[in-house]
């Protein structure tokens, strides 16, 4: 098996790229291909029938660059898209439900989870985290607005903080660490922070990175190369302001974009 080959990322949209940010500060080398469906975002108020087809859609474009592995960045996907895909790909498939869950079930006392309505709606979190500590006390939590606020770029404004205080006030006080299980809720740290301080917040494409790296580590293997990896960007429509917000989520320069159709 060729370690040289890209490891394929897909998200419902951009917000992925926070977890691309992530690959790529723990695995530099990597060559990453990245699919976004930023023509049929968002997945989180879609049905599990429809979330599945996508993601199987989605798996299917990723495979004609031969991945090693393919990562679903985004939660929603996740939940409902993971395990039809791995029943069919014929490469290792990785969600961030489980690496975001494992860190979750680590922890002593009750923990939150943030996320789409449809990530919520799955159960995917709690199912996860019982697997690991059955008696777990979890909180789940949809919030819907935050995609749109992180996609303006509200990242630390006054207004975002109000919406997470109204949010997280649905939490008991006991609940001092949070799952922030969507793409987009890392970006808003900042103001998650002001909105409920003190708590620890466990982001879910920080984990699947260390959970990828174990796996390259263990079976696929590491890219040989010196060079920093490539990311290709393949998204399915292509609107005037990606460049930016998706330069924000990546945390460096979104170069170039490719079209693809599904
Ligand atoms: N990528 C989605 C997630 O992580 C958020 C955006 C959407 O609803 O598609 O759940």
């Amino acid at each position: 098996m060729n370690s040289n080959r890209p490891i394929g990322v897909f998200d419902s949209g951009i917000g992925g790229l926070t977890v691309v940010h992530a690959l790529r500060r723990l695995l530099p080398g990597e060559s990453l291909v990245y699919l976004g469906d930023t023509a049929r975002v968002p997945y989180g108020t879609k049905s599990h029938a429809t979330i599945e087809r996508y993601t199987l859609q989605a798996g299917a474009i990723l495979q004609r660059y031969d991945p090693k592995l393919l990562v679903i960045a985004c939660n929603t996907a996740s939940a409902h898209g993971l395990a039809a895909l791995q029943a069919v790909a014929p490469c290792p498939v990785l969600g961030v439900i489980e690496p975001g869950a494992a860190m979750a079930a680590q922890v002593e006392g009750p923990v939150g989870i943030l996320g789409t309505i449809a990530t919520v709606q799955s159960g995917a979190y709690e199912g996860a985290i019982r697997r690991r500590r059955p008696e777990a006390e979890i909180h789940s939590l949809a919030c819907p607005l935050l995609v749109s606020l992180a996609e303006e770029g509200w990242l630390d404004d006054p207004i975002t903080t109000e919406i997470c205080e109204r949010y997280l006030k649905a939490l008991p006080e006991s609940v001092r660490t949070i799952v922030l299980g969507c793409t987009h809720y890392p970006a808003l740290r900042p103001s998650l922070d002001r909105a409920r301080p003190g708590t620890t917040w466990i982001d879910s494409g920080d984990v699947t990175a260390e959970a990828v790296d174990a796996l390259l580590k263990n079976s696929a293997g590491y890219r040989i190369e010196s060079s920093k990896g490539p990311l290709r960007v393949l998204l399915t429509d292509a609107s005037s302001r990606l460049q930016e917000v998706g330069s924000r989520f990546l945390g460096e320069s979104l170069e170039s974009v490719e079209l693809v159709e599904l």
